[in-house]
């Protein structure tokens, strides 16, 4: 058993749970929330998704347990929420959904639509639909119900945009008198952490933003000189293949494994660097062709000095997907895989500039299997839950 907090539509909840209990279970079972619905189970559906900090995720592939701290948000929790009020009405007025089951995942589905895309034409809904299943109705009404509420938005804007708003006040406030859920002993007092963000100001709508940085022990000279040799850059990037590059283009692939999803990626990238500032964003876009999902990205790295022998790296992904994959790439999980990648790169580059070991994955070793880098990421997560760190 574990003891966890979180934020539950505005309500703060604290109390035991088994860690193998997912998030649908736990808000149907020991919350009374049954408007989550589960299909699937296995995360293909959508029948069950919820926000997490904000966020679209499938309860039922998300433990319980990892929610501590965050701020969950159901089906119930939006009836104050003006957006999902303007999507309930046209759902009904379009013949959105006929036995529901569908519904509740649909609606929070259509209100990240509606936030992040206002502009969004009817192929972008459908396929930012993609990952949400309804067995019944069809789609041609809930499409067209999104379509409308779009439409509605720009001749009637919400005053106060839910984007905005807070979902609960901050950790800087009081701390929350917290619910039990279960019977459980005397909890002892632990004030709520606060919930580290992603995403910086300047986030582009519909973006995802990861920060991270690492250290080489090298002078800030020569890590910049190797940054901009693209082809040891693109070896240091697990299951990366250069195709074709000059000095500032480059043509490639990268083939990536994650849990059931099988990308290979085939694209263009250019490099703008800036020497002064020891600065470069790598622009770049492609299509996996085993989805048919889009990507566009750019990753940004900033060299800065620690003493005369050691350079920090910071990184920066910021990336959008379109198409079936575009489900998974705000995960937490994915988050976290991507952060594992960043330092796996700070690895190789090391080793790269120490002149010994060719890295692991070679430009040539093209697929990379990431369910070992994938379970280092689950493990790392199980465990800080358990308070064991890395
Ligand atoms: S029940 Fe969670 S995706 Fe189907
Ligand atoms: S309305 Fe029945 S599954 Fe969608």
């Amino acid at each position: 058993m574990s003891v966890i907090e979180l934020t539950i539509n505005d309500r703060a909840v604290r109390g035991d749970i088994e860690s193998r209990v997912h998030l649908g279970d736990f808000l149907r079972d020991t919350q009374n929330l049954t408007g989550t619905h589960l299909g699937c189970e296995h995360g293909v559906c959508g029948a069950c998704t919820v926000l997490v900090d904000g966020e679209p995720v499938r309860s039922c592939i998300t433990f319980a347990v990892a929610c501590d701290q965050q701020k969950v948000r159901t089906i119930e929790g939006f009836d104050e929420d003006e957006l999902m009020q303007r999507l309930r009405r046209a759902f009904s007025i379009h013949h959105g959904l006929q036995c529901g089951y569908c519904t509740p995942g649909m609606l929070i589905t259509a209100r990240d639509i509606a936030r992040r895309f206002p502009d969004a034409d009817e192929a972008r809904i459908r396929l930012e639909l993609s990952g949400n299943l309804c067995r019944c109705t069809g789609y041609m009404g809930i499409v067209a119900a999104i379509k409308a509420v779009l439409q509605e938005l720009k001749e009637n804007p919400i005053a106060a945009a839910p984007a905005a708003r807070a979902i609960v006040s901050d950790a800087t406030t009081a701390a929350p008198a917290f619910e039990t859920f279960a019977a459980t002993p005397a909890f002892a007092s632990k004030a709520p952490v606060a919930v580290s963000n992603d995403q910086p100001a300047a986030q582009r709508k519909g973006w995802t933003a990861i920060d991270d940085s690492f250290v080489v022990p090298f002078a800030i000279d020569k890590v910049w000189a190797f940054m901009g040799d693209l082809p040891s850059v693109t070896s240091c990037l697990p299951g990366a293949e250069l195709v074709e590059h000059d000095g500032e283009s480059v043509k490639g692939r990268i083939a990536i494994k994650f849990g059931p999803m099988s990308a290979n990626f085939a694209g263009a990238a250019r490099l703008e660097r800036d020497d002064a500032a020891h600065r470069a964003v790598m622009r770049g876009a492609g299509q996996d062709n085993i989805s048919r999902s889009r990507a566009n990205g750019d990753v940004t790295y900033a060299l800065t000095s620690e003493g005369d022998t050691q350079t920090r790296v910071a990184v920066t992904l910021e990336y959008m997907l379109q198409g079936p994959l575009a489900q998974f790439s705000r995960s937490g999980l994915v988050k976290d895989f991507v952060r594992r990648m960043i330092a796996d790169f700070g690895a190789r580059i090391t080793a790269q500039l120490s002149g010994g070991a060719a890295p692991e994955a070679s430009a040539s070793s093209a697929k990379f299997n990431a369910g070992s880098l994938v379970w280092s990421v689950v493990w790392g997560r199980i465990k800080r839950l358990f308070g064991k760190g890395d």
